[in-house]
Order: C-alpha cells, then sequence, then structure tokens
C-alpha cells in the first residue's frame, strides 16, 4: 500500500458572512496559496485497527484510542471509516500539516478535514466524490461551529469562486461564477484569534432576542452581495469597493466588528483601497482591502504599521 497525499486550499469569504447562515447569498473564494495537506502511509508492523495521528502545527501525536471522539481530526477519520463501512482498516499514520492560520476566517478547519477524508478514502481504496467530502466536512464542521452554514465546506473542496445560498429543507444552491476583471485584495490578520462558533453562537443569541431588527440586517446583506455578484461577473470593480465597505457598516451592525478590525478597515481606506471590510466570523481574524496591484504594497505595509501581524496580496480570478 503506498502512501497517499491529498491537499486542499484555505478560503475567505468575500461577501455575505453570518447572513449566509440564515439563508441569504454569499461569496467565497478559495485561497490557493495557503494549503491543508494529509498524507496516510501504512503501518504493515502494527496489528489492524492501529491509527497514529501526527499534528505538528499543534503539537499533537497521539493514537487515535486515546483521543476525544469529538476530536476535529478524529471526527473526520470516523466520517471517513463510517461513510466506507470499514470497521477495522488496515494499520496506518495520518501526518497532517497546514500552513493555513489558526481560527482567523481563513477556513483552517474545514480545509484539513478535507485534506484527511481525501487521503484516508484513496488510501482505502474508495475515493470519494467532491459532494460527499463536503458533506462529510460539514459534518466535522458542526460539531465544532454549532450552525455552519456550509460555505465554508463548499468553497474549500470545490476549489472555486461560489455563490452560496444556504437551504436545508430544499437543498443549497451552489453557483460558480466568472470573474469578468481580476481584481487584487490584501488579508490583513489582526492576530486575534477568534473561533467562528463564538461569534455564530453570538449573532444566534442577538437574533433571537430580537429577530426582526436582525432579519433586516440579513435582508440588506443579501442585497450587497447580489450587487457585488453582478459587479464581479460585470467587471465593475469601483462598485465593489463601495459594496466591501456598506457590506462592513453592517457587520458592524450586527456586532461582529471590533476595535482592531475596524482600525485596520479605515488605515486600508485611508491608504488608498477602494473599499475593506472584515471577512469571515470577526472580532478578530481578517479584514480584506479592494486595492489597485499598484498600490497593493503600500496598502500591505500600512496595515503592517497599524498592527496587523500578516499581510497577503491575492489576486482573484
Ligand atoms: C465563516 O467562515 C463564515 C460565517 O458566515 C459562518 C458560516 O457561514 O458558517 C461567519
Amino acid at each position: 500500500m503506498p502512501a497517499i497525499f491529498a491537499s486542499a486550499p484555505g478560503k475567505i469569504i468575500l461577501f455575505g458572512e453570518h447572513a449566509v447562515v440564515y439563508g441569504r447569498p454569499a461569496i467565497a473564494v478559495p485561497l490557493i496559496q495557503v494549503q491543508a495537506k494529509a498524507c496516510v502511509f501504512p503501518e504493515p508492523r502494527m496489528p489492524s485497527g492501529y491509527i497514529n495521528i501526527q499534528a505538528p502545527n499543534i503539537g499533537l501525536e497521539a493514537n487515535l484510542s486515546d483521543l476525544p471522539i469529538n476530536h476535529p481530526l478524529v471526527a473526520a477519520i470516523h466520517g471517513v471509516l463510517t461513510e466506507i463501512d470499514v470497521s477495522r482498516p488496515p494499520a496506518f499514520t495520518l501526518r497532517v500539516t497546514s500552513n493555513i492560520p489558526l481560527a482567523a476566517g481563513l477556513g483552517s478547519g474545514a480545509a484539513v478535514s478535507a485534506a484527511i477524508i481525501r487521503a484516508l478514502s484513496t488510501f482505502l481504496g474508495h475515493p470519494l466524490l467532491d459532494q460527499r467530502v463536503s458533506d462529510l466536512v460539514f459534518e466535522v464542521e458542526k460539531i465544532h461551529h454549532g450552525t455552519p452554514s456550509g460555505i465554508d465546506n463548499t468553497v474549500i473542496t470545490y476549489e472555486m469562486p461560489v455563490f452560496f445560498i444556504r437551504n436545508d429543507i430544499l437543498g443549497n444552491t451552489i453557483e460558480t461564477f466568472k470573474v469578468a476583471r481580476p481584481f487584487t485584495i490584501v488579508i490583513a490578520d489582526t492576530g486575534i484569534s477568534s473561533p467562528t462558533s463564538t461569534t455564530v453562537g453570538d449573532v444566534r443569541n442577538f437574533w433571537q432576542n430580537n429577530p426582526a431588527h436582525y432579519e433586516q440586517i440579513f435582508d440588506e446583506i443579501g442585497e450587497v452581495v447580489l450587487a457585488a455578484r453582478s459587479a464581479i461577473e460585470n467587471g465593475h470593480i469601483e462598485a465593489l469597493g463601495t459594496l466591501m465597505n456598506e457590506n462592513h457598516s453592517l457587520l458592524m451592525d450586527i456586532g461582529v466588528s471590533s476595535l482592531e478590525l475596524d482600525h485596520l478597515v479605515m488605515t486600508a481606506r485611508s491608504a488608498g483601497a477602494k473599499g475593506a471590510k472584515l471577512s469571515g466570523g470577526g472580532r478578530g481574524g481578517n479584514i480584506i482591502a479592494l486595492t489597485d496591484s499598484s498600490n497593493a504594497g503600500n496598502i500591505a505595509i500600512s496595515l503592517e504599521a497599524a498592527g496587523a501581524v500578516h499581510t497577503q496580496i491575492f489576486v482573484i480570478n
């Protein structure tokens, strides 16, 4: 049995985070430059059922049986074994590495799950189709994110820009669409780790206390997302910047921004960005700023001077 490798990219939400949990549309793109990687290799000297897990990024080396059942790496492995109906697999070691920042809204958890599910199912002779991979990643996401929309597992598994609408009854809408004119974004990390589950849970509480107000904001975000899709498809990049600014204001209204995020957003705009917003769960993690490619480096420098711990420039096409 040869060793099997698989990988999955990070992701960034361009528009519509949080409202997407409540059935409004959102737009996300994969970030191919950052990846989670999984390698499964056989342990022929060990008895079947032996599963060793190595995740050096988080300092983990353990046997599966010593980890809690709801540990995300364990859940991803169990998901595959259940899916292909194998109770005692041949002994193997799973090694996971990732250069996707953790708890920063870049999809690190979903990418790790996708890479594991692909590598392990292939190792066991049953490579899974993308839709099944995405569904299994979603199951793992649910353990730790409570009520995820499904956009993260979708964009990470399909590795394409997606327009996504959650619908638990009729099935999600997943549409890929054309980027008429490539555009440049700078992603800047506050360095503040903020688990998506916490902000998604907080928004649920706010919504439960004041559903009419929150439904109204979610509707407005939905309008911004529709306009953003049209701007991207028609190459109206200037309009896209204004829409990012509007989306950020609405995320502030929801209560998921923070002083640090707002400071980076303002810094990017002052440095000449066409628009900027937080991206992902909020409270920490990243902002994205839309810019001319010629000004991207300048904006990145300004953001680092303003406290961003890491910046990266991406071309979306
Ligand atoms: C997280 O990447 C985006 C949120 O909208 C949560 C979700 O869609 O599951 C905040």
